[in-house]
């Protein structure tokens, strides 16, 4: 589909129970952005929808630690997250929320007409159960060992470390993230979307139909799933907050959020159809509109696999056409957190850096982690600023300006014989709009950036070499068309810089009173459309060489489009990441609370023994586990064990370990571990053998 009729563009619903940070603008909403503010510049019909993820139980999680209510939690971050979307430019057509009554009511009928359709498949499960909270444990309710990655601190439903998905009971050591306490199981009634059904329409789809235009990172890990075999995926869940199952028999049960928060894009597009008087029907049924996913890598499943088989399920919906995640970006080198604090959050950086919106923006589509993870530092988004926007772009605007005042009261010069390196930068100029154009559809964004980069510089160099301000001293004439041409690449550069950088597109337009202002998309997210052929399309006129700025027209006084960041600037917020990596060291310092007490007869079940690694080696693909061979006194067993991290095998062969010989034994990517190693950690956090007088282990460190 190369011109479709038109663009569905949706971007990650966020989850309600926070502000937004530098990660998800880098990851999901500046790219989207990019392409959406770029689709309707070319005069494309688009409508960009997003809206708020408030079901979920990291919602409920928050409300309970807080006191509250979960709607007053997604309330109170509904605001402050619309708002950054707005103080940013990210230009949604509809900004939505699903607690809203019209994601209620499309969601429930969808899960309907798949129930009517006998879509589901019903079973009744053993499910995690917390008796001490006297509740279910969906989700992020149980916290335990990833048994994919061994990370320990995966949840019920997905593990943050390595991102894979897997249902609550696939957890190794399980606890409920309520109280702490081993879950118990019990039974209930749920329904499934049987993914195990989609797998052949799914490789014939992705992994036939979209092996080239997918990005690797994205066509790999949909192929990785698919190879695993899909398993059915409950889409239901017993908890109370969120939307109830629709069905007679389901009371206490609410659909799955991942089942209800992707219809909130198809919600999210009703509501702006309402609101502008449109038809929503051609955005989500029409096989002429291209429908495109903006998402982050931990999300993959959800749209690749997932929300593509309840389209297919229900029938009458297109299929995403591309899903363009990204992966994770990281802070100071670390990982963002929003729990560790470890962000720059979105509503603080503006009010250190104030109107300094795309500076943010550019450094992070600079740095866009497209390919592979990547890191933001202070350091580097200073330098983007001094060395980039102040030194290339801020300067060659500002000399063009200044001296068009200077020299001719603002009023654009007319030109004379265009000489030969006049004629080369003008063409030069002509191939822009379509470097860049073809970078940002092949959703490649930093390169599409550093290309606008190069008419900045293109211009900064014309003007540096051509020296206006020597040659008006000896030859007038030449200096009116120096200027007019510099005028030219200065206008181009205020269009093509509007995707990325909009508040500085909109300034130096209104300096240059040159196109139209993009003021209105940046300010009122309730549907302003653009282009469809009223609009003349500036890319195509800078394109076709035709004149931007005549002579005889009037611009504006020169502002400063940039200004340079300073040195104290920069390490006023590492001193502020210093004071959270302080403040995280010293709550990791507390002891943990004590657990419920054991009884004698509870205590007196474990069978603890000194045994001697004989073996040790590392499992294959898994970062964090060690396959060990145990002399236990009673034989010499395997056991698995999350330490990888921690220790070489080398060095732990011969060495006496604590081991609990009658743990269940349990699987671990295929290998079954028959015991458990107790281990503890030392001052640093690091994990060490049970051994507390040796490793110098602070009283109250956990033995686990
Ligand atoms: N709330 C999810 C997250 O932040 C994303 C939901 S995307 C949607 O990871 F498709 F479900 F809407
Ligand atoms: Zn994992």
């Amino acid at each position: 589909m190369n011109s479709p009729k038109r663009y569905t563009i949706t971007a990650a619903l966020p989850y309600t129970n926070g502000p937004i940070h530098i990660g998800h603008l880098a990851g999901v909403y500046v790219p989207a952005d990019i392409f959406a503010r770029y689709q309707r510049m070319q005069g494309k019909d688009v409508v960009f929808v997003c809206g708020s993820d408030e079901h979920g139980v990291p919602i409920t999680i928050k409300a309970k630690k807080e006191g509250v209510s979960p709607q007053d939690v997604v309330d109170k971050y509904h605001k402050i997250i619309k708002q950054s979307f707005e103080d940013f430019g990210i230009s949604f057509d509809n900004y939505s929320r699903t607690s809203a009554k019209i994601h209620h009511k499309t969601a429930s009928e969808f899960f309907k007409k798949l129930y009517d359709a006998g879509k589901f498949t019903e079973e009744t499960t053993q499910q995690f159960y917390d008796e001490k909270a006297e509740q279910f444990l969906a989700d992020r309710f149980v916290v335990g060992t990833c048994p994919k990655c061994g990370f320990d601190g995966s949840y019920g439903d997905q593990c943050e470390k390595c991102g894979t998905s897997h249902n609550a009971t696939d957890l190794i050591n399980p606890k409920s993230a309520i109280t702490g306490a081993i879950p118990t199981l019990k039974e209930t009634k749920h329904w499934f979307l049987p993914l195990d059904q989609y797998e052949g329409w799914l490789k014939e789809w992705i992994l036939e139909g979209h092996k080239k235009d997918w990005k690797p990172n994205v066509y790999g890990q949909v192929k990785s799933w698919i190879d695993d075999g899909l398993r059915p995926r409950a889409v239901t869940r017993d908890l109370d907050w969120g939307i109830p199952v629709p069905v007679d028999g389901a009371e206490g049960k609410v659909l799955y959020v991942w089942f209800d928060a992707p219809i909130g894009y198809i919600s999210s597009t009703k509501e702006w159809a309402e609101k502008t008087g449109r038809d929503w029907e051609p955005y989500w049924k029409d096989e002429d509109t291209k429908l495109l996913h903006f998402i982050g890598k931990d999300n993959i499943v959800f749209h690749c696999i997932i929300f593509p088989a309840m389209l297919k399920a229900e029938g009458g919906f297109i299929l995403p056409d591309n899903v363009p995640a990204n992966e994770f970006l990281n802070l100071e080198g670390n990982k963002l957190s929003t729990s560790k604090n470890w962000a720059v959050w979105l509503h603080e950086y503006l009010e250190e850096f104030p109107k300094q919106q795309d500076v943010l923006r550019y450094t992070l589509t600079a740095n866009a982690p497209e390919t592979k993870d990547n890191d933001f530092t202070w350091k580097d988004f200073q330098a983007r600023n001094n060395n980039e926007l102040v030194a290339i772009f801020g300067n060659f605007i500002n000399r063009v300006v200044v001296l068009t005042n200077k020299y001719y009261d603002g009023i654009v010069p007319k030109p004379g014989n265009f000489s030969e390196v006049d004629e080369q930068t003008l063409t030069e100029l002509k191939a822009y709009p379509a470097v860049i154009a073809s970078s940002i559809d092949r959703y490649r964004f930093r390169e599409a950036q550093a290309e606008l980069m190069n008419v900045a510089r293109l211009g900064n160099k014309y003007l540096a070499d051509e020296e206006p301000w020597k040659l008006i001293k000896t030859d007038e004439d030449r200096v009116k068309t120096i200027m007019y041409v510099a005028l030219q690449i200065a206008s181009a550069l205020a269009s093509l810089c509007e995707p990325f950088l909009p508040f500085t597109s909109q300034k130096l337009k209104s300096m240059l009173d040159y196109g139209r202002s993009t003021s209105e998309a940046v300010i009122n997210m309730s549907g302003v459309v653009f282009g469809e052929g009223v609009e003349e399309n500036e890319w195509e006129q800078i394109s076709a060489g035709k004149e931007l700025l005549e002579p005889g027209h009037a611009i504006g006084e020169a502002e400063l489009l940039f200004s340079k960041i300073e040195d104290e600037q920069i390490q006023k917020q590492l001193d502020k990441l210093e004071a959270t990596k302080a403040a995280n060291i010293a709550d990791n310092k507390k002891a943990e609370s004590q657990k419920e007490i054991a009884t004698f007869e509870e205590f007196s079940k474990m069978d603890l023994r000194v045994g001697t690694i004989v073996k040790a080696e590392k499992m294959a693909k898994a970062n964090k586990l060690l396959v060990l061979k145990v002399d236990t006194g009673l034989d010499v067993r395997t056991i698995v064990s999350g330490i990888a991290e921690s220790f070489k095998p080398e060095d732990i062969v011969g060495k006496k370990v604590t081991v609990l010989v009658n743990l269940a034994p349990r699987k671990l990517r295929g290998v079954e571990s028959e015991g458990m190693i107790l281990m503890t950690e030392n001052a640093e956090g690091k994990l060490v053998f049970l051994n507390p007088d040796e490793d110098g282990v602070k009283n109250g460190t956990v033995i686990t």
